[in-house]
């Protein structure tokens, strides 16, 4: 939406009602709103949404712009560069928007498969970059995750070859949830980039302890031939706006954008509620605590009931059922709660999404239940 010519910026804000809801200026007042209640139906654990819901100023920035929704979006999409651009420290070039980083991931693997390269992941991993660039033509080489399902960086390495083009790290690893210690991580990724273009999927990292010790942004900074993905569905709990973003070379951005469905579809309201919850730092903040709150409650359950899982730093759990998943997931269902889909190979482990406390509380007893 163009401001008109007559009203400077600030009066068009005041005028179309974003100044009032916040959408702007990060603190003004917000417009009051409902918080997700506790659900009466099934729990909803496998799909790793955030139950928690958007941020109050992204509710109210998307109210304020209802009744715009019959102009393009481009206004609103550069704001969105420009502050996500601000935020990572690099120019507007580096920034690519999608349709939820998915949107992102399956451009990789469309632009990339056709080469018919070879693509390193983790296994169990996440498929959605793989599975385009599998049908695309690409040879995936999966490296299993080692004893404590973290990836196994070393044997990753091994498998580069005159033909690898993309080394996928997911981190934290859906499903496994584990982090790559960053020292550790960022070393390989220096090492690697000499090699081959190098995608690090951050789509939790927001839901784990240090955000800041373990982003690898900065080296999309320095230069090196890496691509950071990031998405407002999980912390900032916008899964249903779909809206995602990559940090990379400009080379690369301009290469994945071409894979894309174009630059107008991110669609308005998601954009201005992405905006507004980049502001909302304190409801960031609070719904990480949250989350780390369900988690920790889960782990200490776990370990009440002699089950391994891995170290979890996203908004799920990875644990050990003890039984063929199908199972397990039947067994949950008949107690009212949904978890995730299996991931082979560990078809004896289960994913579990954080819920809200009320919907943690009906997980553990059907947990104790089942597992105890
Ligand atoms: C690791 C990972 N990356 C990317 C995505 C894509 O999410 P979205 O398209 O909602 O940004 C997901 C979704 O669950 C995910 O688990």
């Amino acid at each position: 939406m163009d401001p008109s010519p007559a009203l400077n910026r600030r009066q068009w804000l005041h005028a179309t009602g974003a100044l009032v809801a916040g959408w702007s200026v990060p603190g003004a007042a917000r417009a009051s709103t409902d918080r997700p209640s506790e659900p009466t139906g099934p729990v909803r654990l496998g799909l790793n949404e955030n139950p928690f819901g958007p941020s109050p100023s992204a509710i109210a920035a998307m109210q304020a712009q209802l009744a715009v929704t019959h102009r393009y979006p481009s206004n609103f999409t550069n704001e969105l560069v420009q502050a996500i651009a601000k935020k990572e420290g690099v120019k507007e070039d580096q920034v690519l928007l999608g349709v939820g980083s998915g949107e992102i991931l399956q451009a990789v693997g469309r632009w990339l498969g056709p080469f018919k390269p070879e693509i390193i992941t983790a296994t169990p991993g996440y498929m959605q970059l793989i599975d385009v660039a599998q049908r695309a033509g690409a040879r995936i080489i999966s490296v299993p995750v080692n004893d404590r399902l973290e990836h196994d960086l070393p044997a990753m390495a091994a498998k580069i070859s005159a033909d690898t083009k993309l080394i996928y790290i997911c981190n934290p690893n859906n499903p496994t949830g584990t982090l790559i210690p960053p020292a550790e991580l960022r070393a390989f990724v220096r090492e690697v980039s000499k090699k081959t273009l190098v995608l690090i999927d951050e789509a939790y990292l927001e839901c784990s302890d240090d955000f800041q010790a373990n982003t690898m942004v900065d080296l999309v900074r320095e230069g090196l031939d890496v691509i950071v993905t990031r998405t407002f569905s999980k912390i900032h709990g916008l899964a249903g706006q779909r809206i995602g973003y990559a940090i990379t070379h400009p080379a690369a951005a301009e290469r994945m954008r071409s894979f894309m469905t174009g630059t107008m579809a991110t669609n308005l309201l998601g954009v201005v509620a992405a905006r507004a919850s980049l502001e909302d730092h304190a409801y960031v903040k609070n719904t990480r605590i949250k989350i780390k709150a369900g988690r920790d409650q889960l782990t200490s359950l776990l370990t009440t009931l002699n089950r391994r899982f891995a170290k979890p730093q996203g908004n799920f759990v990875f644990f050990h059922t003890g039984m063929p998943i199908a199972d397990f997931q039947q067994r949950m269902r008949e107690e009212g709660i949904l978890v995730a889909r299996p991931f082979p190979p560990l078809l004896d482990w289960c994913r579990i999404t954080i819920g809200l406390p009320g919907e943690m509380e009906r997980a553990h007893q059907a947990l104790r239940k089942i597992l105890g």
